[in-house]
């Protein structure tokens, strides 16, 4: 791996991949992206991960999409490349994804922690899709995530503007789960994800593409879905002994099974 680091044990059930382009602020080439790819893939089939950090440096998580890799394509360069087939990958990963985020969040960047089912950031965090900036718009879901994860006017008003949200104002957009003090970001992501991994994995692996299911289709179908998962933990030796867990006052042990 070039450019991301991954501990696969990096605590207990919990992996941790760094973005790791540090002089380029962690600009996403195509190199990039293939290696964040595979590592989650795999990392996906790893039994004992339950939950996956993903965290760039202090001053940036990502500042984008490599303008300079992209400076001189043509749109059937773009579509030959198919750089976002890469993108689409990483959204399908099933554990539980855990941005920490510091300094920068911008562009893919941005777009980067949004596929993450949860940001914890630094109080210098600053989001933003200034792709408008550079004469495009973002490309790997920015219109669409942040529409909905903070509403029309202010993403329209990010999108078409170029400027970055604070720490503080994306904690009010209820774009970012918690704000901390920049030397406190990677723990506290470390500690949510703790928490996650003390849980059933086969319960939060469905619980989490039921959520996700709600941005995707209509309450009748999406009710419908969860259902079909509840039914499903059941299937699960989890199940079983989390609620024998529950009656007997104890705690419960999960194997993933
Ligand atoms: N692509 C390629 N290189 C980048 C980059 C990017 N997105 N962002 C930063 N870099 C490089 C800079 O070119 C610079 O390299 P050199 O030292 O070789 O010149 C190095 O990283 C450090 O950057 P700066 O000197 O610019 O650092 P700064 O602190 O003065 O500014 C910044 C920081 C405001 C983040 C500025 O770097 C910046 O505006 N970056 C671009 C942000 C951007 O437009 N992102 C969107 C990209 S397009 C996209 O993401 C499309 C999509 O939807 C997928």
């Amino acid at each position: 791996m070039n450019f991301i680091k991954v501990t696969q044990r990096y605590e207990p059930h919990i992996a941790l991949i760094e973005l790791n382009r540090p002089k380029e602020l962690n600009a996403l080439n195509l190199e990039l992206m293939g290696e964040l790819r595979d590592a989650l893939k795999q990392l996906d089939n790893d039994e004992d991960v339950r939950v996956i950090l993903l965290t760039g440096n202090e001053k940036a998580f990502a500042a984008g999409a490599d303008i300079k890799q992209m400076a001189d394509k043509s749109a059937v360069d773009m579509l030959v490349i198919d750089q976002f087939s890469t993108w689409d990958q990483i959204r399908k990963t099933k554990k539980p994804l855990i941005a920490a985020v510091s300094g920068f969040a911008l562009g893919g960047g941005c777009e980067l922690a949004m596929t993450c089912d949860m940001i914890i950031a630094s109080e210098t965090a600053k989001f933003g899709q200034p792709e408008i900036k550079i004469g495009v718009m973002p490309g790997a879901g920015g219109t669409q995530r942040l529409t909905k994860a903070i509403g029309k006017a202010k993403a329209m008003e990010l999108v078409l503007t170029g400027r970055f949200l604070s720490a503080e104002e994306a904690l009010a957009y209820k774009l970012v789960n918690k704000v901390v003090p920049v030397e406190m970001y990677l723990y506290e992501a470390a500690q949510l994800a703790r928490e996650i991994a003390q849980m059933s994995p086969i319960a939060a692996q469905l619980a989490k593409e039921s959520v996700n299911r709600s941005f995707e289709t209509h309450l009748d179908e999406g009710l419908h879905f969860e259902r079909k998962n509840f039914y499903l933990a059941f299937a699960s030796e989890d199940q079983a002994e989390g609620m024998q867990a529950f009656i007997e006052k104890r705690k419960p042990v999960y194997k993933g099974k």
